[in-house]
């Protein structure tokens, strides 16, 4: 049995997940994979928020106390640029392995961070930083890479989904719904970043790295902010919807990425996506057309590609050790 001390940044929705699932899960990972995840502390703004069901010796304020406390395993929830960058660095200088669901840092310092995590011999686990519960993160890097991905088109935002659903189905405004998302606890932080299309361009090019390779990318984004009913209800008229999809496909000299609303026909695939669901649809010379389709926000789906990458993380180690 390995026993793996986790450090964890971050308790809010994501990491209150994580703590949940872990309770519910803990024994049957001991049982079947061999590794047992404790949680030895966790950083959060305010110690003093009500948070049911946690111990209250584990809240620290202080990043400190969790990155120099000898955890084998720094999980980032923190979310944004700088607080979490900085931590993600002393994590990985400290030889700590990672596992963020940080698109934003990932998007804005990705290289830098993983360079940083080769000198000192880390990893860094970011299943949960696109589409949530969907295991996409790990079929680009392992499970497609016999194949050639000539394209990448989907609903990689469970916010925008999820406000052009509502309009949609429930006939109300776009600040309504996002209201809605938010109490969900779907939206980030900052809502801006959904809304505008910068979150799903993020995705969009992890997404094409990983499946891409470093090639030149050309990237335009257009996000939901102008949609009004009247829009959707005429793609309604022509028996359409509105959805926000990311795309990206070679093209002559690179990769073409395209974030935007597009109308779909009732029958289209992406048209049945609805709420925070995401979906994918990678196509790959040798395999065709593969689409992915599950939860891509909120607390436990996102806890549940956050707790794989610390178990596979966990047990990759026991093989190093052991060979
Ligand atoms: P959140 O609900 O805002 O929670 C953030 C947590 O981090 C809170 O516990 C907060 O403490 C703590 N925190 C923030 N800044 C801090 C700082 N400077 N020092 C110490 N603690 C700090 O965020 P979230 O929705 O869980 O998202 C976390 C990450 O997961 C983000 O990168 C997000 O993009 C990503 N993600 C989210 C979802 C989703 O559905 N929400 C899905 C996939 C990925 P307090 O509780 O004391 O305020
Ligand atoms: N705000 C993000 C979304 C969270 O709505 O898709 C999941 O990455």
């Amino acid at each position: 049995m390995q026993r793996v001390n986790v450090g964890l940044l971050g308790c809010g929705t994501v990491g209150r997940g994580f703590v949940e699932l872990l309770g519910r899960e803990r024994e049957r990972i001991r049982a079947r994979h061999g590794v047992d995840v404790a949680i030895r502390r966790i950083l959060v703004r305010d110690a003093a928020k009500q948070r049911t069901g946690i111990n209250p010796a584990l809240f620290t304020t202080s990043a400190i106390d969790v990155l120099d406390d000898g955890c084998d395993i720094i999980v980032e929830l923190v979310g944004g640029v700088h607080a979490a960058g900085a931590f993600v660095r002393r994590a990985l200088r400290n030889g700590h392995d990672v596992v963020t669901a940080n698109k934003a840092l990932l998007a804005d310092s990705g290289r830098e961070l993983f360079a940083t995590a080769q000198t000192h011999d880390a990893r860094i686990g970011f299943e949960a930083s696109v589409c949530g519960g969907i295991p996409i993160i790990g079929a680009l890097q392992r499970g497609l890479v016999g194949d050639r991905i000539d394209s990448i088109t989907g609903i990689l935002n469970g916010t925008c989904n999820y406000i052009l659903t509502r309009m949609e189905q429930d006939d109300i405004e776009l600040a309504d719904a996002l209201l809605q998302a938010q109490a969900h606890g779907f939206a980030e932080a900052d809502p801006s970043l959904d809304i505008s299309g910068v979150d799903a361009a993020q995705k969009l090019r992890i997404l094409s790295e990983l499946a891409f390779g470093p090639m030149t990318m050309r990237l335009r984004v257009h996000g939901i902010g102008d949609v009004t009913r009247a829009e959707i209800e005429q793609a309604r008229s022509r028996r359409c919807v509105v959805r926000h999809v990311a795309a990206a496909r070679r093209v002559a000299g690179g990769v073409e990425l395209r974030v935007e609303r597009r109308e779909l026909p009732e029958s289209h695939p992406l048209a049945a996506v609805r709420d925070e669901t995401n979906a994918v649809v990678v196509r790959g010379r040798a395999v065709g057309e593969i689409m992915f389709q599950g939860k891509g926000a909120g607390s436990l789906p996102t806890a549940a590609a956050v707790l794989a990458d610390v178990v596979g993380l966990a047990q990759r180690n026991r093989m190093r050790v052991l060979t």
